[in-house]
């Protein structure tokens, strides 16, 4: 068991046993079916009764009310101190963080956005495919633009009238707003490398084609899924699409008792990481596969989460215009994306 902010080091090497298609922008669709697309138990993992010991990666607590306040203190009205958990590969990369914010707007704003999500999923009409998708069964939503799956270009995420509006609500709201910004700052802080490549890339997509709309002007991530709930809990699944050497940012968001669930759970590091609302994962989801624990009976979850589309970069390396041709596999492009990634030395961590 690890304690927060102490950098967690893991046998995992991104350069090794990361499995990429050939032409590294996506990742390998077979991985996905590697585990069980099921919802787990934090006992399955964890504790006497697992069958296989994950390592468990602990949340730890600022502080909490004094005793002899006299509001009562639930798990929700503990203040998370602040701490960052790098999470390092067998190279040294920083290649995934989990973030505890201990700011009391961020705090705000997580749970402000859960009672939008809640509030808006009422009005929302959702198809039979985003009701219950191979990522788990609840509703979800995408805004922004994407590339790939269909799209023949890079295109804003079609919606109905109704779903268009909700979308446009929540994107301009505050607490998204909140949220999105506060992940912008910790990106250019820990991987100012990765930051500006996205950011060059997102930059020339927006100049290519003034159609293109931007979810949130605060983040240089061109696409934004919102997982409505009530109970949104991911099976084990990997998101090929996305750029495999970039971070795709979660926001955990609801009323759950984080110690017993919606953990986030690491399958290829055989690590469970405590994952209370209102804080902040940032993994490769392109390569990495990834779900959360059950929650218990009664309680709400939701998630947002900001992403990359790896054809999106495609169609800006092939000078704006579809791969004809299969690509061959390019060993030198994997190399440059793992170079875009931090190392605790650098960072003067270590
Ligand atoms: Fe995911």
């Amino acid at each position: 068991m690890q304690f927060a902010e102490e950098p967690y080091s893991s046998k995992f090497s991104l350069e090794k046993d990361a499995r990429v298609a050939s032409t590294v922008y996506e990742g390998s669709k077979k991985k996905a079916a590697e585990v069980s697309p099921r919802i787990w138990r934090l006992e399955e993992l964890v504790g006497p009764r697992a069958e296989e010991q994950f390592e468990l990666i602990k949340a730890e607590f600022g502080y909490k009310l004094p005793d002899f306040c006299s509001i009562p203190v639930s798990y929700n009205e503990l203040c998370l101190s602040r701490k960052t958990v790098p999470i390092v590969d067998s190279e040294g990369r920083i290649f995934s963080l989990v973030v505890y914010p201990s700011d009391p707007g961020v705090k705000k704003a997580a749970e402000d956005a859960a009672q939008l999500l809640n509030q808006s999923r009422k009005s929302c009409s959702f198809s039979a495919k985003q009701k219950a998708g191979r990522r788990g069964v609840f509703p979800a939503l995408n805004a922004g633009f994407s590339h790939g799956n269909g799209r023949l270009h890079p295109q804003n995420f079609h919606h109905n009238k109704k779903n268009k509006k909700i979308l446009r609500k929540l994107t301009s709201s505050l607490p998204f707003q909140r949220l999105s910004g506060f992940a912008t700052g910790v990106f250019k802080t820990w991987a100012p490398r990765l930051y500006t490549y996205c950011k060059n890339y997102f930059e020339k997509l927006l100049e290519s084609d003034h159609k293109l709309r931007q979810p949130f002007s605060n983040s240089i991530l061109p696409a934004a899924a919102f997982n409505f709930g009530p109970r949104t809990v991911c099976f084990p699944h990997v998101d090929f699409s996305n750029l495999p050497f970039n971070w795709c940012w979660i926001w955990a968001l609801g009323w759950y008792d984080w110690s017993l669930g919606g953990h986030i759970v690491l399958w290829d590091l055989k690590t469970v990481v405590e994952f209370p609302p209102g804080s902040l994962i940032a993994i490769p989801s392109g390569v990495c596969c990834h779900s959360n624990t059950s929650i218990q009976k009664g309680e709400s979850r939701f998630s947002f989460t900001q992403y990359a589309p790896g054809a999106n970069f495609r169609w800006v390396d092939n000078g704006f215009a579809v791969q004809k041709t299969a690509g061959r596999p390019q060993k030198a492009r994997w190399n440059m994306g793992l170079s875009l990634f931090s190392t605790l030395d650098e960072l003067g961590l270590q």
